[in-house]
């Protein structure tokens, strides 16, 4: 719950049994490629070991989640991730922007956007799966932000 509960209320919870195959055989593999791209993280030192997903995916409101395993949090390990998944949605895929979201009070994931770069829009309602969180703060970076904000780093 510690993870889950900041996701959108559309993620089941309690996760049902044979949740994970469900998710990945309906909802991951069909539009991976296509209109989804989902990446595992992993410790070079346990390359077998999933501590965590990023997932961009093309949509109007929503264009990026992820999560890690708590053990995980706080090392800079998502920062780390991001970045080369953000190059590959605005150079390969060609993104003219993305948008994104998190739930208001999610400090680390907000910090995250932050630290790319992004705009702080404004909040909108959203139900998350901790009914604690109704509002969620929405994010856009474009393509030109993000090419500035690489020229600012070298
Ligand atoms: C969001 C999440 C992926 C962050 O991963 P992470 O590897 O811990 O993130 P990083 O260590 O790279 O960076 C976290 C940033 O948040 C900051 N942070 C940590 N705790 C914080 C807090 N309580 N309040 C504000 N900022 C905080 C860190 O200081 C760091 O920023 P800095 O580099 O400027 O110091 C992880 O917490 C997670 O999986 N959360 C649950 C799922 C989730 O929220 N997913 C996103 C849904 S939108």
């Amino acid at each position: 719950m510690t993870i889950i509960r900041h996701l959108a209320a559309r993620v089941p919870w309690p996760y049902p049994q044979g949740g994970v195959q469900d998710f990945i055989e309906t909802h991951l593999l069909p539009y991976q490629g296509k209109s989804n791209w989902c990446w595992g993280l992993f410790l070079k030192s346990a390359p077998k070991d999933l501590i965590g997903s990023i997932e961009i995916r093309l949509s109007e409101t929503d264009n990026r989640g992820f999560w890690l395993a708590k053990k995980y949090w706080g090392k800079g390990y998502m920062t780390e991730a991001i970045e080369p998944v953000t190059a590959y949605a605005f150079k390969d895929l060609n993104f003219d922007k993305m948008i994104f979201t998190n739930a208001k009070g999610n400090h680390r994931s907000g910090r995250i956007k932050e630290k790319t770069g992004a705009r702080f829009k404004g909040l909108k309602p959203v139900n998350f799966v901790d009914p604690y969180y109704t509002e969620a703060e929405v994010w856009e970076l474009t393509k030109d932000e993000y090419l500035l904000s690489l020229s600012k780093k070298t």
